[in-house]
C-alpha cells in the first residue's frame, strides 16, 4: 500500500489534512490519531508526513518508505531514538523561504532604522530625529547559508547592507562574504553589527548564541551597537546570556522568534525587556494548501526512483 499517514501536532492539523487530501488524488491520506481504524491498519502507510509526531509512532509503520517533514527544522524529529531507518526529507518551499526572509528583512531594518526608539517617542509624543546611517555602512552577519539563510542574506545585500555569511562547509555567493567552520567564527562575529541566526538546531549549534559569543559582536560600528535576530531555533540561544548581553551593553537589541521553551513562560524577563522584540515562532508560518502539492510531487517522484529533495543527513542533524 502507498498511503500517507499525516501526524501533525499544531493548530494547522485540520488544514494540512484537507490540503494533503486534495493534492493526493486517489491516494488515501489519514491523520493520526483520528483516522487509522486499528493498529494492523498501520501497515498500509508507506509515507509519513509529519510535524512533531509522537515519539514511537513512526517505527510502528512497518511498511514505511520515507518520512517527509512538513517544515524546515528536523531537530525534534531526529531526537526520537526509535526513528526508523528510511530516507527523511524536509520540504523546502519558496513560500516558507520568502516568509522567513520577510521576517529577517523586517527585523534587521527595524533595528537599523531604530524603530523601537521612534515607537517610544510616539508614545511620549516626542518629535526628535536621530542620526541614521545608510545600509551600506552597516555590517550584517548571517549564520547559516542554507535555503533560507542564503535567501535572507541576498535580500539584505540587495538593500545595500554589507553582508557576510557563515556556514559549516564552504560557499560562494555573489555579493556575500562567505566563511565557514569554527575557525572562521570569531572573525565573522567581529565584523557583524546585526547578527541573524538561521542555523538548524544540532548538537554543534545548541547553546551557541550565548554571552561569550554575543560579546564578540561589533558594537562600535555605524549601527551604534550590536543586535541579534534569531529566527532559527530556541535551543540555539541562551536566554540568560541574551539578557546579560543586553544589560551589559554587548547587545543593543534583540528580536527573538524562538525560545528554548515555547510558549515563552509569562514570567520570563525577556517579555518585558525594553530592548527585546518577541514573536511567537511565526517567522515561517506557511499555508498548507501551497505546500501540500509539493509534498505529493516529492512522493510521486520518489516512487519513480528520483531521490527526495532536501534529504536529511542524520549524521549532521539537519
Ligand atoms: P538548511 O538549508 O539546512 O541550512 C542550514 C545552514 O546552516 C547551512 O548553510 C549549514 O551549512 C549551516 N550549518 C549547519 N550546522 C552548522 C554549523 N555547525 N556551523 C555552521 N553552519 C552550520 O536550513 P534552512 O532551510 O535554511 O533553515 C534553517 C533553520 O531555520 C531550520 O533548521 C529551522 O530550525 C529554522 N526555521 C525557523 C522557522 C521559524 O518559523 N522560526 C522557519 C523555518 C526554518 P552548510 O551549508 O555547510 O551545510
Ligand atoms: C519552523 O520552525 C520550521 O522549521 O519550518
Amino acid at each position: 500500500m502507498n498511503d500517507i499517514l499525516l501526524a501533525f501536532d499544531g493548530p494547522q492539523a485540520a488544514e494540512w489534512k484537507s490540503a494533503l487530501r486534495s493534492a493526493a488524488g486517489n491516494r488515501a491520506v489519514h491523520a493520526w490519531p483520528d483516522d487509522p481504524d486499528d493498529l494492523s491498519d498501520l501497515d498500509r502507510y508507506a509515507y509519513a508526513c509529519v510535524w512533531l509526531p509522537p515519539r514511537g509512532l513512526l517505527p510502528r509503520l512497518r511498511n514505511l518508505k520515507a518520512i517527509l517533514n512538513l517544515g524546515a527544522g528536523v531537530d525534534r524529529l531526529l531526537a526520537d531514538p526509535s526513528l526508523p531507518d528510511v530516507p527523511i526529507a524536509r520540504v523546502a518551499h519558496g513560500d516558507l523561504t520568502m516568509r522567513v526572509t520577510e521576517y529577517v528583512v523586517l527585523h534587521v531594518l527595524m533595528h537599523h532604522r531604530r524603530q523601537r526608539l521612534y515607537d517610544a517617542q510616539q508614545r511620549a509624543k516626542t518629535w526628535a530625529v536621530h542620526d541614521q546611517p545608510a545600509a551600506n555602512e552597516v555590517s550584517v552577519g548571517v549564520m547559516g547559508l542554507g535555503v533560507i539563510g542564503r535567501s535572507a542574506a541576498e535580500a539584505l545585500a540587495r538593500l545595500g547592507f554589507k553582508v557576510a555569511g557563515w556556514s559549516r562547509t564552504p560557499k560562494s555567493i555573489p555579493g556575500i562574504a562567505c566563511c565557514h567552520g569554527a575557525e572562521a567564527l570569531d572573525a565573522f562575529l567581529a565584523r557583524a553589527e546585526i547578527l541573524v541566526c538561521l542555523l538548524p538546531q544540532t548538537p554543534e549549534t545548541e547553546g551557541l548564541l550565548n554571552l561569550s559569543l554575543l560579546r564578540k559582536l561589533k558594537r562600535d560600528g555605524a549601527a551604534g551597537g550590536a543586535y541579534l535576530v534569531n529566527a532559527a531555533r530556541g535551543r540555539i540561544q541562551s536566554n540568560t546570556g541574551i539578557l546579560a548581553a543586553l544589560d551589559e551593553g554587548a547587545l543593543a537589541g534583540a528580536t527573538l522568534d524562538v525560545f528554548p521553551q515555547e510558549p515563552l513562560p509569562p514570567d520570563n524577563p525577556l517579555w518585558s525587556h525594553p530592548k527585546v522584540t518577541i514573536t511567537p515562532h511565526n517567522a515561517g508560518d506557511v499555508s498548507p494548501h501551497v505546500f501540500a502539492p509539493l509534498v505529493i510531487e516529492q512522493i510521486e517522484r520518489f516512487e519513480r526512483g528520483v531521490p527526495l529533495d532536501n534529504p536529511i543527513d542524520r549524521s549532521h542533524g539537519y
